[in-house]
């Protein structure tokens, strides 16, 4: 404007008021600001960014208040500061609602519109409703030919009614800004009905994620409290990258997550859980988590010499199961003796042992007790690790010549091959993964098995 290229009342300035400035308090300002910073006096268009209110200051409460902000809009258009006022992303319900108080009618409702996401129903309504008739277009580009090319020649032609016919005919249909990440389970939206007045995209969208992410069947057991586990877990026991590979993991179809409050680190793991459930490309009902979020899926009180200390922990941990904090209990190196006592007077019985087992040390009594009880056993050191540490002579497994034949005579790594042995030996495990590689070599144990004869000779 100032280099007198155009004059203020040649364009027109489209803004948003942005999801965290919805209440009636911070619409004004919000808008001041934007002002401001565009160096102008008003807003041709200002829109109401979502039908959700998202205050910075109250967490990640959601509270949709469409009333107050949309006088609130009304009242900018009474002093002159916006000469439109209208909305993105809202359904048909919501703009009804709208159009049930408004004093001045929305003029516009900003939505996502392509071949892959006609919208037909939306624009017909805004269309009979007066709320902008046809569609425009925002081309978003930073480069200088692009810029040029969307505003030259896409005006001085028109696609054939046949090529119009043929892109508009296209089958598959996907919304992609849907907003997914504003559903919480407490409301005031929680499922698409509630946002888009339709339950299609959430179909679409779950078999969309399944065929990008390919999810691995992941066979689960059932504990003596009735609750499914996945039987291959994720560890979490990392030096670094944790949020990183927790994220990976989920998005790769791990579904149990093993936490240690020692390790410190479950801030970060916290994060990546949030992550992926506020894509919803996983759910928090299918992920099994040993560690510390809303509630824990399993919490593992370690053994203690000490047994009146010991059974009183226990009757504790079973009063975090009555105030629903923790799903199933179990017990980490508890002894046959130790396990016993605790059973004989417990009134919840624990339903895993999570104790050292890998072929070096299988465990078998403490096994075949725990198989007998019904108290579900996860292995712990599976590559033998603690082992070694213990008995430095002995070869580490991932080492020995036997565990590396049977490995290369299947195609497959030393490490799988253990991992692999402790499924089939009854067990659940959850190794560490650092990297891509590592996930993925995990994961691909579901996929085959050891001969008899290699899974015995590795016992
Ligand atoms: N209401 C909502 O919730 C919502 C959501 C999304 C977007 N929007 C609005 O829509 C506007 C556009 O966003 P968008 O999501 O449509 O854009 P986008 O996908 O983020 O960006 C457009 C892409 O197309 C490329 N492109 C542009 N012109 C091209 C050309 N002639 N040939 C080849 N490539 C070209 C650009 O690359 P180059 O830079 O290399 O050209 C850019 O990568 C945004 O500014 C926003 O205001 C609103």
């Amino acid at each position: 404007m100032k280099a007198g290229y155009a004059k203020r009342e040649d364009l027109f300035i489209t803004s948003k008021l942005w999801n965290t400035d919805h209440a009636a308090e911070d619409v004004r300002p919000a808008l001041e600001a934007t002002l401001g910073d565009l160096h102008t006096s008003y807003l041709d268009l200002y829109l109401i960014h979502w039908p959700v209110t998202e205050p910075q200051k109250k967490g990640v409460r959601i509270d949709p208040g469409i009333r107050e902000t949309w006088t609130a809009m009304e009242e900018l258009v009474d002093m002159g500061l916006v000469k439109n006022i209208g909305v993105s992303n809202f359904s048909i319900r919501k703009l009804e609602e709208i159009l049930s108080f408004c004093r001045i009618r929305p003029s516009v409702n900003q939505v996502e519109v392509h071949p892959i996401w006609r919208n037909d129903e939306l624009i017909a309504y805004c269309n009979d409703h007066d709320i902008h008739h046809g569609t425009s277009i925002i081309a978003k580009s930073s480069n200088p030919c692009h810029i040029k090319s969307n505003l030259e020649d896409v005006l001085n032609f028109e696609l054939a009614k046949e090529d119009y016919d043929r892109i508009s005919a296209i089958d598959f249909q996907l919304r992609l800004v849907d907003g997914i990440r504003y559903l919480r389970l407490e409301g005031p939206y929680t499922s698409m009905n509630d946002l888009w007045d339709e339950d299609t995209t959430e179909a679409w969208r779950t078999r969309f994620i399944n065929s990008i992410y390919k999810f691995p069947d992941m066979p689960t057991v059932q504990l003596s409290s009735g609750h499914r586990m996945p039987i291959l877990g994720v560890s979490t026991w990392l030096k670094q990258n944790v949020q990183e590979t927790v994220e990976l993991s989920l998005r790769s179809g791990f579904r149990h997550i093993d936490v240690s409050s020692q390790r410190g680190n479950e801030a970060q793991i916290g994060a990546a859980l949030l992550e992926v459930f506020s894509d919803w490309i996983v759910h928090r009902p299918d992920v099994w988590v040993t560690g510390k979020v809303d509630y824990l899926d399993l919490c593992l009180l370690p053994a203690h010499n000490n047994m009146t200390a010991f059974k009183a922990a226990w009757t504790t941990m079973e009063a975090l199961v009555d105030e629903g904090k923790l799903r199933c209990i179990g017990l980490q190196d508890a002894s046959i003796e130790q396990l016993a006592e605790v059973m004989g007077s417990a009134r919840i019985l624990p339903v895993i042992n999570s104790v050292e087992v890998h072929p070096g040390n299988r465990n078998d009594a403490l096994l075949a007790f725990c198989r007998c009880q019904g108290v579900h056993v996860m292995a712990s050191s599976w590559p033998a690790t603690a082992y070694m540490l213990q008995h430095k002579d002995v070869p580490a497994l991932l080492r020995k010549p036997l565990v590396n034949n049977i490995a290369r005579s299947m195609g497959k790594r030393p490490a799988q091959v253990l991992i692999r042995w402790a499924l089939q030996h009854g067990t659940s495990v959850s190794p560490k993964a650092g990297s891509p590689e590592h996930v993925q070599g995990i994961l691909d144990v579901l996929n085959w098995e050891l001969s008899g004869d290699d899974y015995r000779a590795a016992d």
